[in-house]
Formats: structure tokens, C-alpha cells, sequence
């Protein structure tokens, strides 16, 4: 197990390779109430492995994204009331990124915030959303726009959950590592490089090590800037073509999947500014696609993302800014990118 430290509003560590109930049990037996958030597919599971206590209650939300809204949070604020939940007890939020946003927001905003824990069961939630503290749900003004920055005050990460993952979800997972790699560690690369899809899910070692290893980045990114005012900001790299193509394709395209995209268009952009060559480019081609990942999308879209961008830009308020490569873990900000330059990098990413 290692143990990596986030510095935030409230300083906590995020666990790699735990026993996620061993690391509870003090918790659970202390805390007066626990709520325990899930998703309905993994209610049954989660329930069977809980201890039958008093205090534990265990409340189930719709799964993925359709449980990141508003009803969600009203049922869940009903319920935090029916059980009389006080400042002095937990919410355990057990499942994908969709439910640690919604279940800390709820934490966030129940009794002006309070105590939540996260315990990722999948691979994207492990290495990125929970995260860094940032909670929240979707709303028809948008993904995400609504939510607040309340950090867990711990993180459990266990690999045993992975089991059972898609290779789907677990590829989608994996453009998060890679990114982590591209953006700040060369070490990623070189482990993803000489290990496929399956393999990975074959090795827990080698999983653990990039697992640690991407939270690392993400804790160290978080650490020096909670509030995203600048550092921050390198975590999104491939997330603002991503984010469109996302939303474009009506949330059927996965965030990894998106992100994987939109980090070969960022790489072409920078290609043809000079900032970077084209084995790099190669290099984000060849690592994505040997997990599975999308590389390319329908070249009739580009109009629609751009008006995406766009609106996202206005959303705030700066120009339309991406997060570029000038070399593997070396990162810059563009904001002055016009059509051309958007149509012709592009016209190499589309089908
Ligand atoms: N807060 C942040 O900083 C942050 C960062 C990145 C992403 N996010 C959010 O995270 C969400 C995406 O997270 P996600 O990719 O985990 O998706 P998800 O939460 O929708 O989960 C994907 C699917 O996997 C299932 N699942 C979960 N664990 C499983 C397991 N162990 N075995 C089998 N199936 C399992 C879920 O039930 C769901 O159907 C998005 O809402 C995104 O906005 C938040």
C-alpha cells in the first residue's frame, strides 16, 4: 500500500492498493451515522461486503451520469434528514466518478459540509475524480458547471474492485493515466509503452504502480493550486476538443475516450506551431490505440465543436484555451489558436 498526501482546504491521503473495509472499519464503528452512497448496479454488491451495523445506511442513486442530478441530491439530502445526519457523521461514497461527485457534493452541502470518504471503483475514479475535491452534478446549463470544491478527508483506493470492470471503462481509464504520463511523468510512458490492455489487467503490480503513480501527479497538481487558477489547469489537457466531442456525441462517447481524442488534436496543434515533432504526435497515436482507445472523429463535426468550445469558452470567459505539449512532461497554454490552425489539425484527427 503507499500512501499519497493531497494539500488542500483540508489535508488528506489518498490510499493505493488498500484493503478499502480494513482501512474503514475504525470509522465505521466510531461514526454515530454513515451513509453509505451507491449506484443501484453496484448496491448488491457493496451491501453484501458491509458489516451489519445500526449506523450504516445504505442509499442507492440511478447509476452513472443519471444519478449526477438534481433529484439525486434532493433524495439524497431527504434521506441524510430521514436517518438525522449530523456534522459529526460520514458519507461513504462507494462507486464510479459519477457517484463520488454527486455523494461528496451532497457531503459538501449537507450542514454547510461535511466529513466524506471516497472509495473509487473505477479506474478513472481512481486516478482522477476522487481526486482533488472537486464535487458536483450535471444540470441542463451544463456538465459540471454546478458543484463545489470539498475535499474527502480520505481516499480508498483497492485494485480488487478492477475485477470487474469492462475493458471499456478500464481502456477509458487508462487516457487519464496516459495523460498524467504525457503531461508530467515520462515513467508513465514508459510502462504503458511496454504493456497492452490486457496485460495491465493481468498485473496488479504493474496497475498499482501507474495508479500510484497518476495520483501522484494529479495530488501534486491539487496540492499547488486547490482552486484551479493556473496550475491546475494541465489536467485538462485533450479535455477541451474532449469535452466538445463528449457532448457532441450525446455523453455515448466516454470522458477517457473523448480525452484520448482530444489529446491528438491538442498534439497536432502543437506540431504545427513548432512546439513539438512528429514522433511525439506518433508517440500519443501509438500509446492510445494500443489501449483500445479513439483516436479520430466524424470530420463533418468540426463546426458543432467549435461551437462548443466556444460556448465553454464564454462559460469562462477567455478565449478558447488549450493546454499543449512542448515536450513530454513540459506544458504551455495557447489561447490565439484561429480556424485555420483548429481546421487543419483537425482535418488529421478526422474521418
Ligand atoms: N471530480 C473530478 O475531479 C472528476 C474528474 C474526472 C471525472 N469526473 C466525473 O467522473 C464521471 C466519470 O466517472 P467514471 O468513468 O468512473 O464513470 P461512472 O461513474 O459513470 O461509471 C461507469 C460505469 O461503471 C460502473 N462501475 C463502477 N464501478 C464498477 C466496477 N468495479 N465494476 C463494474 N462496473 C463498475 C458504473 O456503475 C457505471 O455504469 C463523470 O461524471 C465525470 O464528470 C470527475
Amino acid at each position: 500500500m503507499v500512501a499519497i498526501k493531497v494539500v488542500s482546504e483540508r489535508n488528506y491521503e489518498v490510499k493505493v492498493d488498500c484493503d478499502w473495509l480494513a482501512e474503514l472499519l475504525p470509522e465505521l464503528t466510531q461514526r454515530a451515522h454513515v451513509a453509505v452512497v451507491v449506484s443501484e448496479k453496484m448496491s448488491q454488491s457493496v451491501r453484501k461486503l458491509l458489516p451489519d451495523q445500526p449506523n450504516i445506511t445504505l442509499i442507492e442513486i440511478l447509476d452513472g451520469e443519471d444519478g449526477k442530478s438534481i433529484e439525486s441530491l434532493n433524495f439524497l439530502w431527504f434521506q441524510f434528514a430521514h436517518i438525522g445526519m449530523t456534522r459529526n457523521d460520514l458519507v461513504l461514497a462507494i462507486g464510479g466518478g459519477a457517484t463520488t461527485d454527486i455523494a461528496g457534493f451532497a457531503a459538501s452541502t449537507w450542514m454547510r459540509g461535511i466529513d466524506w470518504i471516497a472509495v473509487p471503483t473505477t479506474l478513472a475514479g481512481m486516478v482522477d475524480a476522487s481526486v482533488g475535491g472537486k464535487t458536483g452534478m450535471n444540470s441542463p446549463v451544463g456538465k459540471n458547471l454546478i458543484g463545489a470544491f470539498h475535499s474527502p478527508i480520505g481516499v480508498l483506493i483497492d485494485l480488487s474492485w478492477l475485477s470487474t470492470l469492462s475493458d471499456r471503462d478500464f481502456s477509458a481509464g487508462m487516457a487519464e493515466v496516459i495523460k498524467c504520463g504525457f503531461i508530467a511523468s515520462p515513467k508513465i510512458l514508459e510502462i504503458v509503452s511496454g504493456n497492452s490492455l490486457q496485460e495491465l489487467r493481468k498485473s496488479r503490480d504493474v496497475t498499482s504502480r501507474l495508479i500510484a503513480e497518476s495520483v501522484r501527479v494529479k495530488a501534486g497538481v491539487v496540492s499547488a493550486d486547490f482552486k484551479e487558477s493556473f496550475t491546475r489547469e494541465i489536467l485538462n489537457y485533450g479535455h477541451t476538443l474532449g469535452h466538445a466531442v463528449e457532448r457532441d456525441s450525446n455523453y455515448q462517447i466516454r470522458h477517457g475516450e473523448a480525452v484520448s481524442i482530444g489529446m491528438v488534436f491538442v498534439a497536432e496543434l502543437a506540431r504545427d506551431r513548432g512546439l513539438i515533432n512528429d514522433e511525439l504526435v506518433s508517440e500519443h497515436k501509438r500509446i492510445l490505440e494500443s489501449f483500445g482507445l479513439p483516436t479520430t472523429y466524424e470530420k463533418s463535426a468540426l463546426p458543432r465543436l467549435v461551437k462548443i468550445m466556444s460556448l465553454d469558452k464564454k462559460n469562462r470567459g477567455a478565449g478558447i484555451r488549450f493546454v499543449v505539449l512542448t515536450g513530454v512532461g513540459n506544458t504551455t497554454r495557447i489561447d490565439d489558436v484561429n480556424d485555420d490552425e483548429i481546421f487543419k489539425a483537425y482535418e488529421r484527427i478526422s474521418v
